[in-house]
């Protein structure tokens, strides 16, 4: 989850709340001549490596034919090529065509945002590829049709969540990946020799054709998705009730809650020893309520009081004050539940939070995401995240571990918190480790088993080489999740060291997955060395190796100029989980008595 910047909204200026406009995000494809000679970049303006994407030109296909005709031009012309969304929300390298830089082409989805038809004999709907999730969900509701699952945050498209496995959270019926609900696709795919006068063709892919499973999760490398066919339901509503209750052995409570709780999810803050339940399920659509999901976290944000909580929470970093950083993000979490998450009780009225359970339509509690919606105000107001002013900036680890051994790894992690209580502060700004429930899925790249999602979000600095207060502890818990627990990240989050070992781990399914990928791109038009990396093909590599590399996940560390040896940071094993290595600082190298050096 993204940054939860708030403390205004509590803090005697609710006034502004009814006020507040909001500017809409940036362009990410930028160009300097109409659609040529471009920069692509994500919704936070920065890759984890931070390189700049150069492209070429940039399309703006709004018919499927327009669609068809870029491919095959480029297709023509050899040219690597990548979808580019409206936001583009992930924050690995994903969008960024390969080939050599400043050559390749974007297909921004943008104008391809339309629903297309609806039957409603079966509740199934078709959209085009590039219809934001709040559009789709409105859309849907047009037709007292819902989304049954989707991820909480609007922003992004129906191609774009589709290709990184997003989720919401639930382990009933197939789960809560939005991919369990796909019924049909049509794609635009390279085609090397020309069909029709395009080298370009369109792939229409059925229920029951065994390619719609790599089309579903694809990372983009098969081509551009065009159209989707959505199994949705009637419209039913939610009852939303938060509860906190202390955290001790909570963690052996993870399965049974997820098994007794269709939407539930917990916000665990490990410093402050408290867990939130969202006890949060499925009624009938006759229940009372009007209520809606306005997440805090996700709304327009005064960006002087965005960057001025990034300013003090530089200055702790800076002075090495972690017990600074525990206080107030203590205080934001105690506004937060206080507010009731940004829960509304009655939408338009003119209280907002009057208490639990809070019921209202499916569409309107799933996702929140006003920052987006709102008139441009010159930056006065926006997404906490905008790379446009100085707000919050973060890595993000969101790794799933199944069930069958998520109770040792939390074990692992307050064992890690009780011998440095101050250390995981730096998390509770966002939900702390925020845990979410998957079930398996027969898509190639979907989940081997039935998981939780844990989704960590600290803070990253602003200077690539300067290390994180209690960086060795969090880096440690990454190292254990992916390796000790075997786990397996979501495709559009994480630092780059997310996705070592993902091919072993994935093993048959992501070999099934590559050979559908060969078949519709056999020229690998749509890969780029990022996502061979990912898939582990071509010999790339996702790790690079530098100085300071592993302060930002794109090693792990063997040495310690992988880490910032000047500034007292070295390279020493983990304490919990001693396989790992991780960036420690150290006062005295010599009385570490540990110097270690692979
Ligand atoms: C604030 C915030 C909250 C989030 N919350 C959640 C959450 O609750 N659950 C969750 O699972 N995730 C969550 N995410 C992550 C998000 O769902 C993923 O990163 C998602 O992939 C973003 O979609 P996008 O449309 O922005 O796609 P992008 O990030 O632009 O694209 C992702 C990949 O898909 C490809 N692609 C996009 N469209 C097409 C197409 N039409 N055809 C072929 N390829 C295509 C792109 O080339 C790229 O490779 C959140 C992200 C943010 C910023
Ligand atoms: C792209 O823009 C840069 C900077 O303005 C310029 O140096 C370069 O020549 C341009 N490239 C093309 C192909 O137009
Ligand atoms: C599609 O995008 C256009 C331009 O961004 C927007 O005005 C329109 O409302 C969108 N259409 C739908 C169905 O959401
Ligand atoms: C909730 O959905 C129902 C059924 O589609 C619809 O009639 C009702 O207007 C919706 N309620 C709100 C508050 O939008
Ligand atoms: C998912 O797990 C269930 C048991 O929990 C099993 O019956 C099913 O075959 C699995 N499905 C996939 C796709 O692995």
């Amino acid at each position: 989850m993204a940054a939860t910047y708030f403390a205004l909204f509590a803090s005697g200026l609710a006034v502004l709340l009814l006020l507040v406009q909001g500017s809409p995000p940036g362009p990410v494809v930028q160009c300097r001549s109409g659609n040529t000679n471009c920069t692509v970049t994500n919704g936070y303006g920065a890759f984890p490596d931070r390189s700049t994407c150069c492209v070429a030109a940039v399309a703006y296909p709004s018919t499927e034919l327009e669609l068809l005709l870029a491919v095959s031009d480029a297709t023509e012309k050899q040219q690597h090529m990548k979808a580019v969304t409206m936001y583009s929300h992930s924050i690995p390298k994903l969008s960024c065509p390969g080939g050599p830089s400043g050559q390749g082409l974007v297909i921004s989805t943008q104008r391809l945002n339309r629903s297309v038809s609806v039957d409603m004999a079966t509740s199934r709907m078709t959209f085009e590829a590039g219809i934001t999730l709040r559009e789709l969900l409105d859309a849907a509701a047009a037709r007292g049709l819902a989304l049954p699952h989707s991820p909480y945050w609007q922003g992004m498209t129906l191609g774009g969540l589709l290709s990184t496995g997003s989720h919401g959270s639930s382990v009933f019926g197939k789960g809560s990946a939005v991919h369990e609900y796909v019924v049909g696709m049509r794609l635009v795919v390279p085609s090397p020799a020309p069909v029709n006068g395009y080298y370009a063709k369109i792939v229409n892919l059925g229920e029951d054709d065994p390619d719609l499973l790599a089309a579903k999760v694809s990372l983009g490398v098969l081509g551009v998705i065009s159209q989707v066919t959505l199994q949705l339901e009637p419209m039913f509503k939610r009852s939303i009730t938060n509860r906190v209750v202390s955290d001790v052995g909570f963690e052996q409570t993870i399965s049974s809650y997820a098994v007794t709780t269709y939407y539930g999810d917990i916000s665990w803050y490990p410093s402050q020893r408290r867990v939130v339940y969202r006890d949060d399920i499925k009624v009938p659509i006759t229940t009372e309520g009007k209520g809606v999901n306005d997440y805090l976290g996700f709304r327009a944000q005064p960006t002087h009081v965005g960057a001025s909580l990034r300013a003090s929470e530089e200055r702790v970093e800076a002075t090495g004050n972690a017990e600074g950083k525990c206080v107030l993000f203590r205080l934001q979490v105690d506004t937060l539940i206080a507010t009731g998450m940004g829960l509304k009780n009655n939408d338009g009225g003119l209280l907002e939070f009057t208490g639990y359970p809070v019921v209202g339509n499916q569409s309107d509690m799933q996702s929140s995401g006003s920052c987006l919606r709102s008139a441009e105000d010159n930056l006065l107001t926006a997404c906490g995240w905008d790379p446009r002013f100085a707000g919050s900036f973060y890595h993000e680890t969101a790794i799933s571990i199944p069930f069958t051994t998520v109770a040792d790894f939390i074990a692992d992690v307050k064992k890690l918190r009780d011998a440095h209580p101050n250390s995981l502060c730096g998390t509770e700004l966002s939900l702390g480790f925020f845990i979410r429930f998957l079930r398996n899925s027969t898509a190639y790249l979907g989940k081997t088993d039935d998981v939780v999602e844990i989704d960590i979000t600290y803070y990253r600095s602003r200077d690539p080489k300067r290390p994180r207060l209690y960086e060795d502890v969090l880096e440690e818990i990454e190292q254990m999740a992916l390796f000790k627990y075997n786990g397996l990240p979501h495709w559009g989050k994480n630092r780059n060291v997310g996705f070592l070992n993902v091919k072993n781990k994935l093993g048959a399914k992501l070999a099934k997955f590559v050979s559908v990928m060969q078949k519709y791109d056999s020229n690998g038009l749509f890969s780029s060395d990022w996502t061979d990396a990912v898939l582990g093909l071509r010999g790339k590599e996702v790790v690079v190796q530098g100085d300071g590399c592993a302060l930002e996940g794109l090693c792990i560390c063997s040495t310690d100029d992988h880490c910032a040896p000047k500034l007292g940071y070295f390279c020493r094993p983990g304490e919990v989980y001693e396989q790992a290595r991780v960036c420690r600082k150290i006062k005295s190298v010599e009385a570490d008595g540990l110097a270690w050096s692979a």
